[in-house]
């Protein structure tokens, strides 16, 4: 696996790995990798002849209060899993290299960007859109790869990927669970034994009140009973758990197809964020 950091000798080594009409596969990340993250690199490896995953912790979507300077790096940990998995290319740009000085350009998706993670994080998804935007002009991938776990998110990029053109597929990957049902995430790492116990009850009430509302259950009252069931299961605070429709976001009073049930909640230090399918 090549590990580069240059955008010149990215453009190279891109070029080199289409030869012949081959396809190329991007899987964005931030490091710290799971097997949340393999996943995406497996579903990378089916759909394209060569896989290449960007690690870079972008500053620019982290809050000033936020995780920026704890979150988790381990470069060479990462780079012996992205080899057993069969990866091509590792793109590591520094933050020298992905903002040079000067650099005055960020992406705004209307909108989709304001509610939910957006309003308890402003100027997050800015920083995700530019950041993504940049990568898909780095690499030139034909497909990029993203997790559902990040629900708002993955539809963030899909309609900035439709609103500028970019000449690529995008593709979500199923949300991979622990065996309690936690989804995997770098910032699982953060919880200690009780709370990591604890955070198991996020998941559950996510399904039980996406399967009440499926089956009929008023909307506001199974959102607030979930609510009051996160904090009784350890968590200290809830942002939100809302319906929304899965592909405006638009928030649902009732409920419509298609629906994801969205939350995030907060254990100690720690926020996690969860999202389930309804119907
Ligand atoms: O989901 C992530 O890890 C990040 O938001 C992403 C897409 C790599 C952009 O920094």
């Amino acid at each position: 696996m090549q590990i580069i950091r240059d955008i010149a000798m990215l453009h190279r080594a891109v070029t080199a790995l289409k030869q012949g009409g081959r396809s190329v596969a991007l899987v964005p990340t931030m490091g710290a990798l799971h097997d949340g993250h393999l996943s995406l690199v497996r579903m990378a490896r089916r759909v394209a002849d060569h896989v290449v995953v960007s690690i870079f912790v972008n500053p620019t979507q982290f809050g000033p209060n936020e995780d920026f300077a704890a979150y988790p790096r381990d470069e060479a940990r990462d780079a012996a899993l992205l080899v057993e998995e069969g990866v091509a290319l590792l793109w590591a740009p520094d933050v020298a290299v992905m903002y040079p000085g000067g650099h005055r350009t960020h992406i705004e998706v209307a909108e989709l960007g304001a509610d939910y993670c957006g309003a308890a994080r402003p100027g997050h998804f800015d920083g995700v859109a530019t950041v993504v935007a940049k990568l898909f002009n780095q690499v030139r991938p034909d497909v990029a790869i993203f997790g559902e776990k990040d629900w708002q998110q993955l539809a963030i990029i899909r309609r900035m990927t439709r609103d500028l053109d970019f000449a690529l597929d995008i593709f979500g990957a199923p949300i991979a669970r622990d065996d309690d049902g936690l989804a995997l995430s770098s910032r699982n790492a953060y919880l200690s034994k009780d709370q990591r116990a604890a955070a198991a009850a996020f998941p559950k009430t996510l399904q039980a009140a996406a399967k009440a509302i499926a089956g009929g259950a008023d909307v506001a009252e199974t959102l607030a009973k979930a609510e009051a069931a996160i904090v009784k299961g350890g968590f200290d605070s809830v942002d939100y758990v809302a319906l929304a429709d899965a592909e405006s976001l638009e928030r649902l009073t009732e409920f419509r197809k298609p629906a994801r049930l969205l939350a995030a909640a907060r254990i100690g230090k720690t926020r996690l964020i969860d999202n389930w399918p309804v119907g």
